[in-house]
């Protein structure tokens, strides 16, 4: 059926990371939004967001911070109310279906900021992240713990708390503390091709990070303040260099 993925990595415009990702049990089926428009209570986010997924295929949804990225994939998955526009799942409108009835329909989405060990608190997130560092550079851990706290003042306050009880900015904060967020972005760009071509789920992925996604997507749309700017082959899309300079950031 149809999924969405929604990994928000980093991109020129500011570092984040973490995976926001959606997909569906059983088969193969189009996503087909057409003519969205919802938003964030007064906020019109989506303001008419017409995007095919095609069955089985791998769609990258891109735009810069506030373009409108998670909106869309909230109200694809019912998480928030649309206002005009159709869901199609295999030429079935789920627009203004509730949460568990679109998980029915074979939607499903896996919300961003992991990236993170929620049973581990802050500190030892970060000592695990610096498990890798070599012999010589170990004294300079307690150093270097302490210069990312000193970058990311909640984080110091949180140092004894569970990952699991961070906010969703604070844990942003960690992943991008842990410079992890490559390796996750890869990890994830991995899972996403392998669930498409394994298991052959439709994938929306929402991704900053332009190029990583492109190079793993069939096709590509850019999210401009809650439009579509352009909708393409992922190729065609990385291959444009104004489209990049504007809107893609690499
Ligand atoms: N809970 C909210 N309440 C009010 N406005 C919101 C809320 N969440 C998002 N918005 C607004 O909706 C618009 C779209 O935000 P959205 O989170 O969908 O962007 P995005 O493309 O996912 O950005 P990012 O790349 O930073 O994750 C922005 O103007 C944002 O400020
Ligand atoms: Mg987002």
């Amino acid at each position: 059926m149809s999924s969405g993925a929604n990994s928000s990595g980093a991109n020129g415009s500011g570092p984040a990371a973490g995976a926001d990702s959606a997909g569906t049990a059983g088969g193969s089926a189009t996503l087909a939004v057409d003519g969205l428009v919802a938003g964030n209570g007064e906020v019109i986010a989506l303001d008419g967001v017409t995007v095919t997924a095609g069955a089985g295929s791998i769609t990258a949804v891109l735009g810069a911070n506030g373009a409108g990225k998670t909106t869309l994939l909230r109200a694809v998955s019912g998480l928030i109310k649309t206002r005009r526009g159709q869901i199609l799942l295999a030429d079935h409108d789920v627009a203004g279906r509730g949460p568990e009835q679109i998980v029915r329909a074979g939607i499903a989405h896996v919300p961003e900021g992991q990236g993170v060990i929620p049973e581990l608190t802050v500190e030892e997130n970060l000592r695990v992240g610096m498990m890798s560092w070599r012999r010589g550079q170990r004294a300079d851990r307690a150093a270097a713990l302490e210069e990312e706290y000193a970058r990311f003042k909640p984080l110091a306050d949180r140092r004894r708390k569970l990952a699991s009880t961070l906010s969703g900015g604070e844990r942003q904060m960690l992943v991008i503390a842990l410079g992890l967020a490559p390796r996750v972005m890869a990890q994830v760009m991995d899972l996403v091709v392998r669930l498409s071509r394994e298991h052959g789920l439709t994938i929306v992925l929402v991704e900053q990070n332009a190029r990583g996604a492109l190079a793993i997507a069939d096709h590509g749309v850019v999210l401009n303040l809650g439009r579509v700017v352009a909708s393409a082959d992922a190729a065609t899309l990385a291959a444009d260099v104004a489209l990049r300079h504007h809107y893609l950031g690499f």
